[in-house]
């Protein structure tokens, strides 16, 4: 007797008509028709049945704290980095906890059941890291959540190291940094070397926000590699937005992409802020921003799209929603192939759950039963239809679920409901 059997899904990689059993929370089989008993059934009638969403870069500790203690007017980098230092005294452990949980709420409803956050750790109380290690213990039956210790205000330039290093003692999973903002490129250097050698010593991954700038000069994604190679963390290193890269001289970055490549330094672009944040010193044209990422694809180089942020300092909007990042990203970096745009899915799936390390993701014999069942039929209609989310499976459960989206017409000789997906015959 099987605990859930799903009926005649798509899958993301083009097989359609497949059925999947589950048994003790993980996938037992997938095949076109499976005729065993179940304790419950879900008829995908066709649609795309997805791993989970995967989100690797977001800051769970600002989350939900728009307008507090005021907006970002000017809507800069800076600016939110200023406004999160007003608003780090005023934090609580309560409050932290209840903002945090609220959006894992919202992640789940949109099928998003793994996140790495980046939690601050320059405030020398920790109170967000122990709200955060906390509320990854709490969420842990539905959603995984990986802890990145990011010293915001620089590790070197605030004194952080043993903060830092308190935080990694409770528990925090991942190295953080943020080279660009220490005071010089010699300290920003130093920080890289400091903090993965850190990562050395106890065996952990290392995710460092690297070059967030639109200086093309701001290099340190070239030393987190070189640091990289030299102390053999290859595969467990990242860099998120490396914006600077955008602007940098071709021919630099004709050395660069290797010199990552060769390291297995992986990538989170962050379409939505990338497109916000950067470009705000041009007149016109005015950059984008965003990093090389189809040239990093080009050179095999794992390549994930993250939310960053949602209604904090830095971004007032959005709403947990993938697809909503996905769809950015495919539209900056013109990514309109039919290829490209699958590799834009795989962006919010596959490729952070393999930069996170996540363990038996996928749809698949022996994979955890997490999956999302959507409104579309393929990943180029999910991403086009940010799709509706008609269920939520984690460990075999349905855990959310949401109406299809179809809008009800009154017009003469027209049809009563659309539901924007145009017929396929044949
Ligand atoms: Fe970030």
């Amino acid at each position: 007797m099987l605990d859930l059997l799903v009926k005649n899904a798509s899958l993301p990689d083009g097989r359609s008509g497949q059925d999947i059993a589950v048994r003790g929370g993980r996938i037992v089989e997938v095949a076109p028709t499976i005729a065993a008993q179940a304790a419950q059934t879900l008829d995908a009638a066709g649609l795309m049945l997805t791993p989970p969403f995967v989100d690797a870069h977001f800051h769970m500790d600002a989350t939900l704290s728009y307008g507090l203690p005021r907006v970002n007017a000017s809507g800069t980098l800076l600016e939110g980095i200023a406004l999160w230092g007003e608003l780090k005294p005023l934090l609580t452990q309560d409050a932290l906890v209840e903002r945090a949980l609220a959006y894992c709420d919202w992640a789940v409803a949109k099928g998003l059941l793994a996140i790495r956050t980046h939690v601050d750790t320059c405030d020398p109380r920790l109170l967000a890291v122990e709200a955060l290690l906390h509320v990854k213990k709490k969420v842990a039956p539905y959603l995984d959540l990986q802890l990145v210790a990011f010293p915001q205000d620089g590790v070197l330039r605030s004194h952080g190291i043993e903060s830092l290093r308190r935080a990694l003692d409770l528990g925090v999973d991942v190295v953080g940094g943020i080279p660009h903002f220490e005071r010089t490129m010699t300290e920003g250097a130093a920080s890289v070397k400091l903090l993965c050698e850190e990562a050395e010593r106890r065996g952990l991954r290392v995710d460092m926000h690297c070059d967030e700038t639109d200086d093309p000069l701001s290099r340190h994604i070239e030393t987190l590699a070189y640091e990289t190679q030299r102390l053999g963390l290859h595969g467990r290193v990242n860099g998120s937005h490396l914006t600077s890269m955008h602007s940098m001289d071709n021919y630099y970055v004709s050395k660069l992409i290797p010199l990552m490549a060769e390291a297995q330094v992986s990538a989170v672009a962050n379409p939505l802020i990338n497109i916000t944040i950067q470009g705000r010193h041009d007149t016109y044209p005015k950059r984008r921003g965003m990093t090389r990422v189809p040239e990093l694809l080009a050179a095999g180089i794992d390549v994930a799209f993250g939310h960053d942020c949602v209604m904090d300092p830095w971004y007032s909007l959005g709403a947990a929603d993938m697809l909503e990042v996905a769809h950015m990203g495919l539209h900056v970096a013109q990514m309109t192939s039919v290829a490209a745009m699958h590799q834009c899915f795989a962006a919010v799936t596959s490729a952070p759950a393999k930069i996170m390390g996540l363990d038996g993701y996928g749809i698949a014999p022996g994979c955890h039963a997490d999956f999302v069942l959507l409104q579309a039929r393929d990943p180029v209609e999910a991403i086009r239809l940010r799709a509706a989310r008609l269920a939520v499976v984690r460990r075999g459960k349905v855990i959310a679920r949401t109406a299809p989206n179809t809008a009800a017409l009154d017009l003469p000789g027209r049809p009563a409901q659309v539901d924007f997906m145009p017929r396929r015959d044949g």
